[in-house]
């Protein structure tokens, strides 16, 4: 491309030749910003329909300009509208259409406003529609995990700390741990919406405007709950994209730990779950392997929305009120982890429904580990009176000697029970078997199957209403 170009249409005015090849291409953001040409036309349209309104521009004008719009609207959607990176970003391209479709009439158009703010509300815009996408998609995943709880209030599988077996636990019980985590990223969106639902339009350049415009109309015409109080915030806020971001990223990292417990549970070692084959891929190589790919590229794909956020923030960190080009970094990154977020939303959803439960392998290993140890010492100290820190200390030898005879704790004889303490009675057996074990963890917020149904009900009846 030669430097020597036609001068550009829009604020070329003052340049006697065209940008040079290297800067029209880093300072053009049509070929990602074009997503935002329905919120661009819906913004112009509302800004016109208040220019008109509070007489700025005339009536006739503003039905030239929104029926070329809605033209523009449709050529873009049935793909034949020409981009041009010339016209650097969606406001121009769409502006240069609209004055070759209705004349001079288009020119009134950006009366009172700049792209600044016009920018500004296109991207608020478009990250709004996206959180509601993202609440819906949550609620049906947590709906999923809903499902297979209640399946598995009961069933009996090994907790873990330190990836140690520690206690046994329900699988329903498991689940409902990650409907905590969902819902509360549910919340962080909801929370996110409630924080954006402002409108930037009508800042203009910076300052706001000296014509008589209604930002109260322009923001509720858009579904805004009221305009912005700023005019230098509304152009150079970019928190309502970091609270997106920031959302993004704490979901994508509690559904990469589901994906990652997926993988583990789904190994033959574990075996406590089989993939269905829509989530799961032959080796080229090894016939016998089904691999965990959905579930490894939700792990994976956190790697990206994460950085996507540090990417803004690093983005953001050094800019001075108010608007610097800069900001234009901020859409590939949102674009990019909507899309991600979206496909991993969707993936996980379908792994939990269609996943096989093994209920046997996760009980056989719920017994292995003496992993009724706690509930051993617990016994102790409930039935013998005995402090905890003693009970501790029994406990430890009746599992050194389970060790030793190579039996699980439940398989030690009363006779062995006995030699370590002779108040023991055949009693401890209730508490030594695993389905007595989460029976008896009747806390709130525990493990038993009683306790894990009223939590399912509760998340039930509260998300009809989230
Ligand atoms: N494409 C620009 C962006 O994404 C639009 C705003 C341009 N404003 C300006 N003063 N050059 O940020």
């Amino acid at each position: 491309m030669s430097d020597k170009k036609t001068s550009n249409q829009m604020w070329g005015g003052r340049f006697a030749s065209g940008p040079a090849a290297i800067m029209e291409a880093i300072n053009a953001s049509i070929s990602f910003d074009r997503k935002l040409y329905a919120q661009d036309i819906r913004g112009s349209i509302a800004h016109s329909e208040m220019l008109a309104q509070t007489g700025i521009i005339s009536a006739a004008d503003q039905e030239k300009i929104a029926h070329g719009l809605n033209t523009i609207l449709k050529e873009i959607e049935a793909g034949s509208f020409e981009f041009s990176t010339k016209l650097e970003d969606i406001h121009m391209n769409v502006e240069a259409r609209l004055a070759d479709l209705i004349g001079p009439a288009a020119g009134r158009l950006h009366t009172a406003r700049s792209r600044n703010d016009q920018v500004a509300v296109d991207l608020r815009l478009w990250v709004k529609d996206e959180c509601f996408r993202v609440a819906e998609a949550l609620k049906g995943l947590i709906t999923a995990l809903l499902e297979r709880a209640e399946e598995h209030a009961a069933t009996v599988m090994p907790g873990f700390t330190h990836m140690q077996a520690a206690q046994p636990v329900t699988f329903g019980h498991h689940c409902m741990a990650y409907v905590e985590m969902f819902a509360r990223d549910l919340s962080r969106v909801r929370d996110a919406i409630e924080r954006m639902d402002e409108s930037p339009l009508g800042a203009a350049a910076l300052a706001g405007t000296s014509f008589p415009i209604d930002r109260h109309q322009t923001a509720k015409a858009l579904g805004f709950r009221e305009p912005m109080r700023n005019s230098l915030d509304s152009v150079s806020d970019r928190d309502f994209a970091l609270d997106f971001l920031a959302m993004a990223a704490i979901c994508a990292t509690h559904l990469s730990r589901l994906a990652e417990e997926i993988i583990i549970w789904s190994t033959p070692q574990f075996g406590f779950i089989r993939l269905s084959d829509s989530f799961s891929t032959g080796s080229s190589i090894m016939p016998q392997k089904k691999n965990p790919d959905a579930a490894e590229l939700v792990r994976g794909k956190t790697g990206r929305v994460n950085g996507h956020l540090v990417g803004l923030l690093t983005v953001m960190k050094g800019m001075p009120l108010t608007y610097g080009k800069d900001m234009q970094e901020d859409k590939e990154s949102v674009f990019d982890a909507a899309e991600t977020l979206d496909l991993m939303l969707a993936a996980m959803t379908g792994m939990v429904s269609d996943m096989t439960v093994n209920a046997a392998a996760m009980k056989k290993a719920a017994g292995s580990g003496h992993a009724t140890a706690t509930d051993l010492a617990d016994w102790l100290v409930r039935t013998l009176g005995l402090p905890f820190r003693e009970a501790h200390h029994v406990t430890g030898r009746a599992v050194a000697l389970a060790e030793e005879k190579k039996v699980s704790l439940e398989k030690l004889s009363l006779e062995d029970l006995r030699s370590i303490n002779p108040g023991i009675t055949s009693d401890i057996f209730s508490v030594l078997a695993v389905q007595n074990s989460v029976k008896s963890r009747t806390s709130f917020g525990g493990t038993a199957p009683s306790e894990v149904r009223k939590q399912i009900r509760y998340w039930k009846k509260r998300l009809a209403k989230a």
